[in-house]
Order: C-alpha cells, then sequence, then structure tokens
C-alpha cells in the first residue's frame, strides 16, 4: 500500500530569487498523526505548507500523497481533496459573498444532496461560533473571525491531512484557547495535521517537530527535547514557552519547565 504522505528530497527556488526557499527536505507522515514544523521568518514555513499541498510544484524532488505526485496535474485534483490548507493570511482563501457561501462553496463539490449541505453548513457555523455572522461579507470579518471561518473552511470538507500556517497569529488569548482547543479535539478524533509556526508552547502537544532554517530541516525530534535547547532556539528563531524562559532567567533548578503551572511548582519547592 502507498504510503499516507512523503516529502522526497523536495526543493523549491521562487522564480528570479537567488535564495533557495525550501532545501532538501525529506519527512514522512503515518496516518493521525501531528506534526509541528518550527522556523523564524522566512525560514521558509509558508512555502513549505503550499509545496505540501500542491499549490507549489517542486523544482526538484517529489511530494507524494497516497502515492500520487503534486507534480502530476491529474493527480493534483486527488490531493486537493485529500489536503486541506488554512492560510496564514485568512484572505487569500476566501471566495464567496457570504460567511455561510464561503463554507457550502467547498462542500457542494461532495456531491451532497441540498439538505445535507445545509446541515454541514450550520453545523460548522454553531462549531465556530459564527451562526450570527452568517451573511456578512468574509472579507469584512475582524482577524479572529477570519481565521474562524478559515478553519471552518476546511473543516466541511473533512479532509485527511490539515495544514494550519500560523493559525494563532495576531489572536486574542480567548480565541486562541479556542481554536487550539478545536484542533485539539480534531487530533483525538485520529485527524492528520501539520502545524506551521515560531512559538513552540503551541505545538508542545505535537507528535514531532522538525525546525527549519533558510529552508532546511536542522533538527527534529519530540517537542520536550527542545525545552533544554534555549540557545540553539534563540540562534534559530524560535520561541520557547514563556514559563520555560522565566524559569531558565530565575535559573531554577530541577526538570524544565514546560507551562505556568509548572513554573509556579517549582517556585513554590
Ligand atoms: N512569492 C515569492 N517570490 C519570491 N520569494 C518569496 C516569495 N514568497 C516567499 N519568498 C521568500 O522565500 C523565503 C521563505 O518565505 P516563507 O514565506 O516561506 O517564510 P515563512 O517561514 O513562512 O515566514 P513567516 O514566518 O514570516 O511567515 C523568504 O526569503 C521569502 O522572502
Ligand atoms: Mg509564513
Amino acid at each position: 500500500m502507498a504510503r499516507f504522505f512523503v516529502l522526497d528530497d523536495v526543493s523549491y527556488c521562487y522564480p528570479g530569487s537567488a535564495k533557495t526557499g525550501v532545501c532538501q527536505v525529506n519527512l514522512e507522515l503515518e496516518p493521525g498523526t501531528f506534526l509541528a514544523i518550527l522556523g523564524a521568518n522566512g525560514s521558509g514555513k509558508s512555502t513549505l505548507a503550499r509545496l505540501c499541498c500542491g499549490l507549489l510544484k517542486p523544482t526538484s524532488g517529489r511530494v507524494l500523497v497516497e502515492g500520487y505526485s503534486t507534480a502530476n496535474d491529474e493527480e493534483l485534483k486527488y490531493i486537493y481533496q485529500q489536503v486541506g490548507i488554512v492560510f496564514q493570511h485568512p484572505d487569500n482563501q476566501f471566495v464567496a459573498s457570504t460567511v455561510e457561501r464561503e463554507i457550502a462553496f467547498g462542500v457542494e463539490n461532495r456531491t451532497l444532496s441540498s439538505p445535507e449541505i445545509r446541515q454541514v453548513v450550520d453545523e460548522e457555523l454553531s462549531r465556530f461560533g459564527l451562526m450570527a455572522l452568517k451573511t456578512a461579507q468574509p472579507h469584512s470579518l475582524s482577524g479572529g473571525e477570519k481565521r474562524l471561518l478559515s478553519l471552518a473552511d476546511i473543516w466541511a470538507l473533512k479532509p485527511k491531512l490539515i495544514l494550519v500556517d500560523e493559525p494563532l497569529a495576531m489572536l486574542d488569548p480567548g480565541t486562541k484557547h479556542r481554536i487550539t482547543g478545536l484542533l485539539q479535539e480534531l487530533k483525538t478524533r485520529g485527524q492528520s495535521m501539520i502545524w506551521f509556526t515560531h512559538g513552540l508552547a503551541e505545538v508542545m502537544w505535537a507528535d514531532q517537530v522538525l525546525v527549519m532554517v533558510d529552508g532546511q530541516i536542522v533538527w527534529r525530534g519530540r517537542p520536550a527535547a527542545l525545552l533544554g535547547m534555549a540557545e540553539e532556539a534563540r540562534a534559530w528563531g524560535i520561541t520557547l514557552p514563556p514559563a520555560t524562559q522565566v524559569a531558565s532567567k530565575l535559573g531554577i533548578d530541577g526538570p524544565i519547565v514546560a507551562n505556568e503551572r509548572e513554573l509556579v511548582a517549582a517556585l513554590w519547592k
């Protein structure tokens, strides 16, 4: 049987650019796995995300989804149905004139009847707290509402692999908490996911982390292993959890602190 998702020595150069966007990336994802890709601004995360879903084609190497290659236009249609991307900038994603039509747009390709489509749209409006905004124009929404809509769009399509590019950027703590909860719920249901960010705290619950520097993967391992790598993290431009940074500044001995709860416990010792 074909492997679920494979990047085989993938490189990408933007036309006319001297710099390589993504350089010789290899990875394999098992179904149901949550992979985090960490990197500084300009390290190549969004470029890699676009390669993973076929919006960009590798300059060399291959992106394979269940054995189908993004390099092949005939196979791309299948890949678009299996891999959904939530863009870093949600405005890039919206195509319809109202919030409810926006969610219905992708679902209409799933050969569902009108009442079934209505049901999916209502479920997603309610899950993402967008019911009161269903007739609003997507582009008129606030940043947080746009992010929720972009997730609802992809959620409704039920792709086998979801890519989320900086899903918590520019959000208030309440909305961050809500979106994290929704994505954690997906993970417990066995959803395969790749999350691109520069902040480790967001993805401490990932199965595996890859670190990107200048388009290349420079480290891979479990998220907890990164907590004790303050110097490397600084050099790579990735952010350790605030509680870990505070504990390190205070020179707290003992196990490395991963979150606020552990910081409080360490301070009480
Ligand atoms: N359309 C483009 N044309 C030419 N170069 C580009 C283009 N898009 C991105 N790049 C370059 O490719 C490199 C990687 O950019 P990318 O957007 O993938 O980084 P990123 O890790 O997502 O950054 P950020 O954290 O700021 O979102 C950068 O040097 C960027 O300037
Ligand atoms: Mg980006």
